[in-house]
Formats: structure tokens, sequence, C-alpha cells
């Protein structure tokens, strides 16, 4: 078998704190992430050329090593010392890019378990999660997804329980952020507003939606350069909708709100359907279980 069909699904940022700058420029963070359902679909192929390349949907995406995907399934050959194959990943994207959902991250995660079974490789999650950092700092939380929380720059990950069932609205305005320019403005010392973390993690714990959807927040929200008013405006007509809590995700803009009911949910989604073309459906996804 030299192809292998594999999903890559967003990730939400429950929390996000910034602790402060390393030395390598890096940021360390504190952050409770998310797996959703929504997702790329990927064909990821062992070829018999030694070259890494990616086909989008998206035509302005990189179709070379400067894919992160691609990336993902260079680092793995040369994890396991394999010089004679290539890697070419097929990916249909659903997943909005530079948008804080992980779209990038996501899909460099599945080539990698991907390119685990394909190359019967089988290293442990432990060892999969370790070498996609050398891809991204998000990359070892969506080897596995669920809900984690992620420590140092988003590598140091500690499972927690699945969040209580609920439906999830994800709106992403019409405008990108770029995840370095974003930090490079981040003045730590300065922020006036942090998560309460610990207070999601209790919740996540008890299984209270409410008590987690009232902390849901990210410190970048208070960063944002343009369009912070969109971000605003869309989080009043999720709340408006019945959502339980809403937030920004990873550096932005996409926002989501936490809804107790599905049908409240559908309706919130069909209501910003009129106002945003991207405004998606979805629900909470559990862990994959990478050692078996
Ligand atoms: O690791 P990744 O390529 O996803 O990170 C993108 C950029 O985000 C980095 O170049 C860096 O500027 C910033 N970043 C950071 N601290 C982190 C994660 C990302 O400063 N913990």
């Amino acid at each position: 078998m030299n192809t292998i069909e594999v999903r890559a699904w967003a990730k939400l940022n429950l929390s996000l704190d910034v602790l402060g700058k390393l030395t390598d420029g890096y940021h360390a963070m504190r952050m409770v992430m998310q797996s959703v359902t929504l997702c790329d679909d990927l064909r990821v192929s062992l070829t018999e050329k030694r070259e890494f390349t990616a086909d989008t949907n998206l035509r302005y995406l990189p179709g070379d090593e400067r894919n992160i995907a691609a990336k993902a399934g260079k680092v793995f050959l040369e994890k396991i010392h394999e010089r004679r194959h290539g890697v070419h990943v097929e990916i249909t994207k659903r997943v909005p890019v530079c948008a804080g959902l992980g779209g990038g991250s996501g899909d460099a995660a599945a080539v990698l378990r991907a390119m685990n079974e394909l190359t019967s490789a089988h290293l442990p999650g432990a060892e999969l999660e370790a070498l996609a950092l050398l891809v991204g700092a998000d990359v070892p939380f969506c080897v596995a997804g669920g809900t984690a929380l992620a420590e140092g720059r988003g590598e140091r990950l500690t499972q927690l329980p699945p969040i209580p069932d609920c439906a999830i609205v994800i709106v992403k305005p019409e405008f990108s952020v770029s995840t370095p320019d974003l930090f490079a403005k981040l003045n730590c010392a300065a922020l006036r507003c942090h998560p309460d973390t610990d207070g999601i993690i209790q919740a996540i714990r008890e299984g209270s939606l409410l008590n987690l959807s009232r902390r849901v927040y990210n410190v970048f929200e208070d960063v944002l350069p343009r369009g912070s008013g969109e971000v605003c405006a869309l989080k009043g007509a999720l709340l408006d909708s019945g959502a339980l809590g809403v937030a920004m995700s990873g550096t932005g803009p996409s926002v989501f709100g936490l809804f107790a009911e599905k049908a409240a949910a559908e309706a919130a989604a069909e209501r910003l359907r009129g106002k945003v073309r991207d405004c998606f459906l979805c629900a909470p996804m559990r862990k994959i279980e990478i050692d078996k």
C-alpha cells in the first residue's frame, strides 16, 4: 500500500495565555486546546522520486517543501533514515487558512500519522509528538487531538477529559492574520487580562459546559491590529444567538461560540451565513489513539 487517506481536524483554543518570551524568540504558552469535527481530507502517498510535494484545492498554497504537510513527510522519512522515497500529499482544504484554527498544523500532523502507517514504522505517540515539534509549535497537539493543556511552546501536553457534549459554531471574518506579526506585537508585560485556565480545566473535569463557556478567553483578542471590530461584532452575534461562551481562536481572526443545544447552534450558523462566507457548525472531537 503506497497511499493512505487521513483526516486533519481543526483546533480551537478554549483558553490562550502567553506567559513570556523565551530566549529563542518563541513564547511560553499556556492554553487549553480542543480538536473539532471541521476537517481537511488528505491522500498521502510514498513516491519513487525523492521529492516532497503537495497539491491542494487552494491554488495560492505552495506545492513544495514550504507547504507544512510536505515538510512533515520529509521530517518523518529523515527520522526513520529512509532516503530513497519521497512524499506527495493531496489536500482538500475546508479549514480556512491563516485563521487561528491550526489548519496547516492539522495537515502536518495528519501526514505524520499517515507516514507512521504507510512505512509500518509505528512510532509511539510520544515520538510522533516530538517529531511534530520540528514542523511547528501546534503540530504536537494535532497528532492526537482531543482536549489537552498545552504548555511550553505548545508541545508540553497534558491530556484532559473530553469536554461536555456541545455544538460549536466557528466564524471567520474576511481578513487574515499573520501569526509571527501578531506575536511580534505582543507585549507580555502590558497584558491586562489573562484567561482563567485553571478554572477552565476544573470546569472540564466537573463536566460543566456553563463554567467552561463563561471562561473561554484569548489574550490575542487585546492585540489584534485591525478588524477587531469585526471580531467583537461576530462574538456579539454569537452571544445574541444563544452561545454560552465565545472567544477568538489562536492568533485569529476566527471566532467560536459554544452552544448547549444543536438546534440553537444551527439557527445561529444560518443567521451568520448571511453575513460571512466562512461559517461552520461542528462538534468537539475525541483524542485519536496512536498507541493501540
Ligand atoms: O511554530 P510555528 O511555525 O507554528 O510558529 C509560527 C510563529 O509563531 C513563530 O515563528 C513565532 O513567531 C510564533 N510563535 C511563538 N511562540 C510559540 C509559538 C509560535 O512566538 N510558542
